[in-house]
């Protein structure tokens, strides 16, 4: 039995931001999130968050993830002191308590399932998270003794040079056997260098406490400042790169493509460079998504090319061709084997299979059944200045170029539209539509005293 909390109570001054540190963005999840995520596998029978600097904000951002408890820290104390808010809301409790940090996002499930396995098997009163790091500077060090027995940590700023020496490091993430901290929790003392209640300290009055090396410093890293959120950002890139290249993706230039760590490939997909996946898209196999496109939240089916075209929130199937210089949005479905061209843009449209919107064309709020050829420049004017209306088109419909098809609008079936006509009224099945000024001609026109 796990209860989690996470810290988010700190400022995060070093961000310089409106944002609370913890909401910030790390491809497209917020820090805190990430957190959240990690520790979902291991079904926790509480998540308690601990807040304080802009609580109602870090409230309102996460109030739709389900079972989160949050635990108001309303001056900032330490990480001691912070832990010391969980008491009246534990009490009674006899299982185990992760601690988690919000702004530490890289963690992998993995990792926290070992802590916890050790902590389970040894029977420890805490299980730490360390690290022997190059360069320690900043973090607490962990001094063990043999078997990896903790006898304590202490700050760096804190630490003797002798002790600074010491490369092993708290990475602050712990699995305490609740009882017993809290025991221990109420004696913590802020006698230290930034008169603090350290979490740090009550591990000396705990036994046994073991210390877990991580295998992967990056999981560990802490977000303070914008620098280390786009290092953040790069680490998780190349896991989610490396995942799909390993799962049979084909990457050209992976440098110059991001891909979500939300995103389904399928095998057998190219990915062209500066191409970016986004949300929940899922692209099956066979398709060839890029040079130059943005897919969000989209269903890409087998064998479809997206070449230089954005596709947000839509959905398209197989062997269609989108691009080059498309951009589709709220809620397109097209069908099979179509082909969206050179600079269309379809809204909340459907196309029916086969049908082509080839060059130079608006669809908005608009239906269409199947082989449908809508001609280069055709518009749908489906605004009024008020409202959106809609227009349908029948199978095997032809429009011809630069038409104008004024919402709401009704054509058939097999409907031909001359070049250039302006629809207003509804077209039955099996007509040709002329809507357009009969061309003049007249003869003699030049102004002949005007000539040199
Ligand atoms: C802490 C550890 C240090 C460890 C390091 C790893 C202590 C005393 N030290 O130091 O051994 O190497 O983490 O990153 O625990 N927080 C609150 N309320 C508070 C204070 C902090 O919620 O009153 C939150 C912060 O928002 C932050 C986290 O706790 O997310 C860590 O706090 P911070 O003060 O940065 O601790 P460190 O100095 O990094
Ligand atoms: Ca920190």
């Amino acid at each position: 039995m796990v209860v989690v909390a996470i810290l988010a109570a700190g400022r995060g001054t070093r961000m310089k931001s409106n944002l609370p540190k913890v909401l910030h963005s790390l491809g497209g999840r917020s820090l805190i999130e990430r957190v959240i995520d990690s520790v979902k596998p291991l079904s926790p029978t509480q998540q308690m968050v601990i807040v304080g600097y802009q609580a109602q904000e870090v409230k309102a951002a996460t109030q739709s993830i389900p079972n989160l408890e949050f635990v108001e820290q309303s001056v900032q104390l330490g990480t001691g002191h912070a832990i010391q808010q969980l008491l009246p809301h534990l009490e009674g409790y006899t299982g185990d308590l992760l601690v988690l940090y919000g702004d530490v996002p890289l963690l992998r499930t993995e990792t926290l399932k070992n802590l916890l396995q050790t902590h389970a098997q040894h029977q420890n009163a805490a299980t730490i998270l360390t690290a022997c790091l190059d360069n320690p500077k900043g973090y607490g060090r962990v001094f063990c003794n043999s078997d990896n027995i903790v006898q304590q940590i202490i700050e760096d700023r804190d630490c003797t040079p002798t002790q600074k020496q010491n490369n092993r490091i708290n990475a602050g993430i712990y699995c305490f056997r609740w009882p017993d901290l809290a025991k221990v929790l109420p004696d913590l003392q802020a006698n230290n260098s930034q008169k603090e209640y350290y979490l740090t300290d009550a591990v000396s009055s705990l036994e046994p406490v073991m210390a877990v090396d991580l295998e992967d410093e990056q999981e560990i890293l802490g977000i303070n400042d914008r620098l280390q959120l786009a290092t953040a950002y790069e680490i998780l890139q190349k896991r989610v790169k490396e995942k799909w290249m390993i799962a049979g993706v084909t990457l050209i230039d992976p440098a110059s493509i991001t891909i979500d760590d939300t995103v389904e490939i399928a095998p057998d997909v190219i990915i062209e460079p500066q191409t970016h996946l986004r949300g929940n898209t899922v692209i099956q196999t066979g398709s060839r998504i890029g040079p130059g496109s943005l897919i969000e939240n989209s269903q890409i089916g087998e064998n479809v090319t997206v070449l230089y075209s954005v596709v947000i929130n839509s959905n398209v199937q197989a062997k269609t061709c989108v691009g080059p210089y498309s951009h589709l949005r709220g809620q397109v479905e097209v069908g099979t084997g179509c082909r969206v061209g050179n600079f269309v843009e379809l809204k909340n449209t459907k196309l029916g299979d086969r049908t082509n919107v080839a060059h130079l064309s608006y669809l908005g709020d608009t239906t269409t059944g199947s082989k449908v050829n809508i001609g280069a420049g055709t518009i749908t004017a489906n605004y009024d200045g008020v409202k959106k209306h809609p227009t349908n088109i029948g199978d095997r419909t032809k429009t011809g170029s630069n038409s104008v098809l004024v919402a709401p609008l009704t054509l058939g079936n097999d409907v031909y539209i001359a070049a250039g006509s302006t629809v207003i009224e509804d077209v039955p099945d099996d007509c040709l539509v002329i809507a357009r000024a009969r061309q003049v001609v007249k003869p003699g026109w030049r102004n002949k005293s005007t000539e040199s």
